[in-house]
């Protein structure tokens, strides 16, 4: 029979608990503190802990690494009544197989019990697999570097403070932006997210703002506006600094006066949303070039949260390789895991596409590879063509361009072959454009809106170039 062990200070909630659980077919040991839990766990008592977080002589957060390391393979709950997403964040970082938050329903308590007996005994065959520790965080990663964010986080859940995130491509902007609204007081009104680079910029105002019938030609209709659509929960405004500067100025007026008024309307509209921005620009740049409004970014930076890129974060590669892998696998794309050598040699890239690059190889090497173990080799076949390992950046006076340009043109002077279609122009710009638009898409992990606008080309052309020239972009949607 299983044992449970339990430790709570208050004694109505043992009484219950242990009275669910025993019918439950288990048998229970009921402590007040932790000191007698401990004892147990020392003496080899139990198959599952379940523990309060406040007691009266240790707080379970104290207790739980302890015991994780004392006997790694006992599954510890943990119960609390600080129903916050920072206890919930610190339980997993502490290794708890599962958080509850007080009060719950005892028979969630029992499965959920059940699963922990479970899969601690499955777990200890399948070392790699920590699913169950990380399933249901919203957030992977326990490194150092995300620390300062999930404390910034878990107070912004309980504040309602504007909140400007930045990070390069990939980092999880918008993800956190998620959290923030998923776990916080706005909850259970809607989230609207809108991407500035993604809308024409003519359009920005009226797509915000929403527009009243007869304020343009062709508004043959009142249209509400994302802000509208937006209101009692929050408004993701992504790309920020695309924000064309008419529209900069109606959303200062949002944020200073708590109105707003549509594209043509007069009446101004009462608005209560919380906003949260984000983008992968400097905006104190572009404040610099005349861009970006210097009281717009005081108003949305007051709360700045700042996404280390993956590269500073590598201790957290295996568990976000292992969250991406029981996501393939409820995508029924299969069930693998990645050896050792496969994970050291995602250590050593540097990642210019952050989570999503590694979310795409994962996902990618899991669909293409029938085996069940991942290897380094199949990881390094995966990145042959993604980017180059360590290699050393070309040093420009060793080889430059017009060197490499002369070199290539000789070549067509001498063999004649080129020379005879009578289009050399558009031959060499064929031989150089390719490399110019695959690495620029590298660089924005398969982000053509990005690509577009560093190449300072236009959208369309950017895609008929890429068509011409048979580039194929991978980029796995989620
Ligand atoms: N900490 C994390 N844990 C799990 N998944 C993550 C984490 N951070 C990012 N991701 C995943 O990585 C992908 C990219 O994240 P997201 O779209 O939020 O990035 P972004 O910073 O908004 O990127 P971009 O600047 O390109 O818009 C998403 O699929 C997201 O779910
Ligand atoms: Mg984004």
């Amino acid at each position: 029979m299983d044992e449970i062990l339990i430790a709570d200070d208050d004694a109505a909630i043992r009484t219950v608990i242990t009275h669910a659980l025993t019918r439950a077919g288990y048998r229970v040991r009921a402590a007040s503190n932790a000191s007698t839990l401990w004892s147990w766990v020392e003496n080899g008592f139990g198959d599952l802990v379940i523990s309060d977080v406040v007691m009266p002589d240790e707080s379970g957060f104290d207790l739980l690494p302890r015991i994780k390391k004392r006997r790694p393979e006992l599954p510890v709950i943990i119960m609390s009544a600080q129903n916050t997403v920072l206890t919930a964040i610190t339980a997993a970082e502490k290794g708890a197989y599962e958080y509850l938050a007080k009060p719950f329903d005892l028979n969630e308590l029992v499965a959920i019990s059940q699963r922990a007996i479970q899969s601690s005994k499955t777990g200890a065959k399948k070392t790699n697999n920590m699913a169950s520790q990380n399933d249901d965080l919203p957030l992977i990663g326990r490194s150092r570097a995300m620390q300062d964010i999930y404390r910034i986080i878990a107070r912004l859940t309980q504040i309602d403070l504007t909140a400007m995130i930045t990070g390069e491509s990939g980092t999880g902007k918008e993800l956190v932006a998620r959290v923030l609204h998923d776990f916080g007081k706005r909850k259970n009104r809607p989230f609207v997210a809108v991407n500035m680079a993604a809308i024409p910029k003519d359009l920005i105002e009226s797509e915000l703002f929403g527009y009243e019938k007869g304020a343009f030609t062709g508004a043959n209709s009142r249209n509400s506006g994302r802000f509208e659509q937006a209101e009692g929960g929050t408004l993701f405004l992504d790309e920020i600094g695309d924000m064309p500067m008419s529209a900069q100025t109606r959303l200062l007026r949002v944020l200073q006066e708590g109105e707003f008024n549509m594209v043509g309307g007069v009446k101004p509209i009462k608005t209560n949303i919380r906003i949260v921005a984000a983008t992968h620009q400097d905006l104190t740049q572009l404040i610099r070039l005349g861009q970006f409004r210097e009281d717009l970014y005081y108003r949305l930076n007051v709360v700045p949260i700042n996404l280390p890129p993956l590269r500073a974060r590598k201790d957290d590669i295996a568990d976000l390789v292992n969250h991406f892998l029981v996501q393939a696998e409820k995508q029924g794309l299969g069930n693998k895991i990645f050896n050792a050598g496969a994970l050291s040699k995602l250590r050593e890239l540097d990642w210019p596409g952050n989570i999503r690059q590694l979310e795409n190889l994962v996902k990618r090497v899991v669909a293409l590879y029938p085996q069940d173990e991942v290897t380094e080799d199949i990881i390094e076949a995966e990145i042959a063509h993604e980017q180059p390992i360590h290699e050393p950046r070309g040093d420009a006076s060793a080889l430059s361009l017009d060197k490499s340009t002369r070199m290539w043109l000789e070549n067509c002077f001498d063999s004649q072959e080129i020379l005879e279609n009578d289009d050399l122009y558009r031959q060499f710009l064929a031989e150089i454009e390719p490399s110019l638009l695959r690495y620029v898409l590298e660089q924005t992990a398969g982000n053509q809106i990005r690509a577009s606008k560093i190449l300072g080309l236009n959208r369309n052309t950017l895609r008929k170039k890429l068509k011409e020239y048979d580039i194929e972009i991978i980029k796995v949607s989620v």
